[in-house]
Order: C-alpha cells, then structure tokens, then sequence
C-alpha cells in the first residue's frame, strides 16, 4: 500500500508540473522574452534585410528613431512619405516593401495577450467637476 501511494503521489507529481510548463500563477501564459539578436553597431534586429534597412535608413539619422517607434505598415509608410515630402528621403524603389516587411516585423504593434492589470474601464460616463 506505502507504494502505492508513493507512485500515485509520483505520478500526481509529475502531471502536475508537466501542466505547469509554460504557465505563470493562474494559469496564465507566460510571455517569453523574444531571442531577437541585436546589430551592436545600429541595435536594429538581425535580419537577412539589416543591410538593406541600414543603407536606406541609418544615413541621416541615429537608429534610435527606428528604434523607439512601433508602427503599423501604413504608419511606417507614413512615415517614409512624410521623410521624402519634407526630408529629402530617396525613393526607395523595389526595396520599399521589403523595408516594410523588415520595419512591421521588428518594429511594428506588439501584440499582447490580456497580461493580468486591470482592464481599462468602458463606457465611462464622465461628469463635469464644478467650482464652487
Ligand atoms: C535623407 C535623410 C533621411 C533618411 C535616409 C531617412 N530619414 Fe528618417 N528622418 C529624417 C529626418 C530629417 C527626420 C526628422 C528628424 C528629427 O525630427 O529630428 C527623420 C525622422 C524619422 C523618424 C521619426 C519620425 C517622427 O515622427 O518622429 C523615423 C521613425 C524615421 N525617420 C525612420 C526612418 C526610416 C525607417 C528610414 C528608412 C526607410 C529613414 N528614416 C531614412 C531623414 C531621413
């Protein structure tokens, strides 16, 4: 009977740390941070296109513009028109979406599942504070 129990307890044991894998406090996936390698030089994601995206787009300025923004494709668009409106960009010919590609695949809109904060309120009827 003593070993039964211990392997029912053994295998209890073992199912429930294999249902843990991957799984934070409540069960809620863990997000794992992303093994994205980083040029040293420019800190731009290590891609087959990282030349590419250096040569067009580290010429006038620091990377760090690229760095600290996420776009959508339509964003970084914007923005690539915007810099050849009034910033003297180059068009960029048959490279444009392939920069894009690059551009939403690094730097684009992180989606996130719910991570476990307070969801933000809906539908708030706001009132006016008076002075008294
Ligand atoms: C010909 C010069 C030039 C090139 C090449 C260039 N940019 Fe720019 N970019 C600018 C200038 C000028 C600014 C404005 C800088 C400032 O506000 O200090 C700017 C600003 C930006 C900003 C910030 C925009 C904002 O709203 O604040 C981003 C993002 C950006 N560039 C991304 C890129 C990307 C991506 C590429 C490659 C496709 C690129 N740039 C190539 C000149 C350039």
């Amino acid at each position: 009977m003593k070993y039964v129990m211990a392997a029912l307890l053994a295998v209890g044991g073992l199912s429930l740390a294999a249902g843990g894998r991957g799984h934070g406090a409540e069960g809620r996936p863990v997000i794992i941070a992303d093994s994205v390698k980083t040029d040293p030089e420019t800190g731009l994601a290590v891609d087959a296109n990282l030349p590419l995206i250096k040569a067009h787009c580290t010429a006038c300025h620091s990377s760090k513009l690229i760095l600290q923004n996420k776009f959508t494709r339509e964003g970084w668009l914007g923005k690539i028109r915007w810099m050849q409106k009034n910033h003297k960009l180059w068009d960029l010919g048959p490279s444009e979406p392939t920069v894009l590609d690059y551009l939403v695949k690094y730097y684009g809109p992180v989606k996130q599942p719910f991570d476990g904060r307070r969801r933000p309120l809906e539908k708030v009827e706001w009132y006016k504070l008076t002075r008294k």
